[in-house]
């Protein structure tokens, strides 16, 4: 955890208003994204700083070409490890019924990173979880770089099949290639990130891509 975020205070509290969303009953799949090195990570590590007193589960998606199946999840929640094993005797829709229950109670904070790097199995636990949010005191939060996921990626899917649905939310972090004219200030460890983030606080998504359904509600100017 950084000792300061910088200028991220309206995109925290958004995330924060939606976790109390979805504690409160109303189950919230928010899709983060943003350029390589934007401070999706950090941004999420913040949150779970404030969600200190929830059930906080974590898991990543890798780069590699043979991702395992379900990989971010059973890091996440390791009882799932043990369903797989018995595949045999577990359908897939019985899987994803029990992953839904085992988060859904009590209140959890589910954090996925990098999910442009997902297998196809923990997009379909995206997808599955997406329209079933109701009801759940869930909140996931599935980070992901938004340079790598193209008109033919398969996030790209699972984000149009989604955008509609309430509950789900797409957001994006300002670039920090576009509109970096600020000098950083004294305090800055990444120069080029923080004068983005000066120049571009609460700035929306890029809009123009296929998926980009409905307006961004994260970070919004106050
Ligand atoms: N709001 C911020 N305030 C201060 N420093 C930040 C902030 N956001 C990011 N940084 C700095 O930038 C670095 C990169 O941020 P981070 O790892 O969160 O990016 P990312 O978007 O998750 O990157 P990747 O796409 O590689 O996962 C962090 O180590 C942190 O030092
Ligand atoms: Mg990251």
């Amino acid at each position: 955890m950084i000792d300061v975020l910088i200028e991220r205070g309206d995109f925290l509290a958004s995330l924060e208003g939606l976790l109390g969303e979805a504690h409160g009953g109303s189950g919230r799949l928010v899709f983060l994204g943003g350029e390589a090195g934007v401070g999706k990570t950090t941004l999420a590590a913040a949150l779970i700083n404030a969600a200190d007193a929830q059930v906080v589960r974590r898991g990543s998606c890798d780069n590699v070409t043979m991702a395992e199946a379900l990989g971010p999840l059973v890091d996440a929640l390791p009882e799932v490890a043990e369903m797989l094993d018995g595949e045999a005797a577990v359908s897939r829709l019985r899987l994803f019924r029990h992953v839904r229950d085992m988060l859904s109670e009590p209140p959890t904070l589910l954090v996925l990173e990098d999910v442009q790097w997902a297998d196809e199995a923990t997009l379909e636990v995206l997808r599955f979880m997406g329209r079933r949010l109701g009801g759940t005191r869930l909140m996931i939060l599935a980070t992901f770089r938004s340079e790598e996921v193209g008109s033919d990626h398969p996030l790209t899917v699972v984000l149009g099949d989604l955008a509609a649905l309430p509950g789900v939310i797409l957001a994006e972090i300002p670039s920090t290639s576009r509109r970096c004219s600020q000098p950083a200030p004294s305090t800055c460890r990444r120069p080029c990130v923080t004068r983005c983030l000066r120049a571009c606080p609460g700035s929306r998504g890029r809009g123009g891509k296929s998926w980009t359904r409905r307006p961004c509600s994260v970070g919004a100017s106050k």
